[in-house]
């Protein structure tokens, strides 16, 4: 396994891949890695001859100060676990200074909408931020495949349209959000919750799923309603949006139209960390994502 801190050596090693015609996929993360990201390291071991992992805490994503100075950082530990799965992983792993230069600037994007709901409502500016990095780490791993998971459903919708937008010749591929037994979707903010909390924050794949059966025969109104209601039944949690939404535009839906497919979106805040997890209404979640 190699590790690489500059944008020119692991430029270098991606021009000695592309010269011998070897499929790069790529794994763009912001390390304390869990068995989400393994998931998505696996996939893109499967499909391509190397595999490129960036680990990289993007400070122009984080609309918080406090956010970005509590976001968990575990270098050697994420290490120890990429170098257990596999020697055909070359981890990226950039200062600020290599990737913006002297200040970190984000660029603005037009997603076409996609950027203005939910997280992009709440967290102003987050999506130019994300655009940005992994806009210029696909100009610098020039991979064919990019793999993000579904727990970011809107980051993920926002991916596919820069790609089309910016003419990259990458197949962006969704992968499922990857579970606790408990239900709680796996993320690297769940490390700053205590045992009891990890314990608690299962309630929301709980009510998430609750509000799937309910959503066949109810209104979206009465679904909102149901989850604001056991939200405010559960006074440990503070609830920062549940929206119904379009899968394809994110809109907020209002009434539900056949043949569009939904997702109910939900962000709550436990213990101080911001949680966030998703669900499609249309079918039941694959079992699959459980470990
Ligand atoms: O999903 C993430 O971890 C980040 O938003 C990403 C895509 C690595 C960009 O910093």
């Amino acid at each position: 396994m190699i590790v690489t801190h500059t944008s020119k050596e692991i430029s270098d090693i991606v021009s000695s891949f592309i010269g011998q015609e070897k499929s790069i996929g790529f794994v763009p993360t912001m390390g304390a890695l869990h068995l989400g990201h393994l998931s998505l390291l696996e996939r893109a071991l499967n499909e391509n001859d190397e595999v490129v992992l960036s680990i990289f805490v993007n400070p122009t994503q984080f609309n918080n100060a406090e956010d970005l100075e509590k976001y968990p950082r575990t270098f050697e530990r994420d290490i120890d676990i990429v170098k257990q799965l596999s020697d055909r992983i070359v981890v990226f792993a950039p200062s600020v200074e290599d990737i913006y230069g002297h200040e970190p600037i984000a660029t603005v994007f037009d997603y076409e909408g996609l950027e203005t709901e939910m997280e992009g409502a709440n967290r102003p500016g987050h999506f130019d931020g994300v655009g940005t990095i992994v806009k210029k780490l696909f100009e610098i791993v020039r991979p064919m495949r990019a793999y993000f998971g579904e727990k970011d459903f809107q980051q993920l919708q926002i991916i596919k349209k820069m790609v089309e937008k910016e003419n990259f010749a990458i197949a962006i591929i969704g992968c499922p959000i990857y579970r606790e037994l408990s239900g709680l979707a796996m993320s690297s903010r769940n490390e700053r919750l205590t045992v009891e909390g990890k314990q608690k924050a299962a309630f929301i794949y709980n009510i998430l799923q609750k509000t799937r059966d309910l959503f066949q025969n109810a209104s979206i109104d009465e679904c909102v309603d149901f989850v604001k209601k056991s939200f405010e039944d559960h006074s440990d949690f503070e609830l920062e949006y549940f929206v119904i939404a379009d899968e394809n535009n994110l809109k907020t839906a209002v009434d539900k139209k056949e043949n569009e497919k939904y997702r109910g979106f939900l962000v709550a805040h436990l213990e101080g960390v911001r949680l966030i997890d998703n669900v499609p209404m249309y079918e039941e979640v694959l079992m699959e994502s459980l470990n």
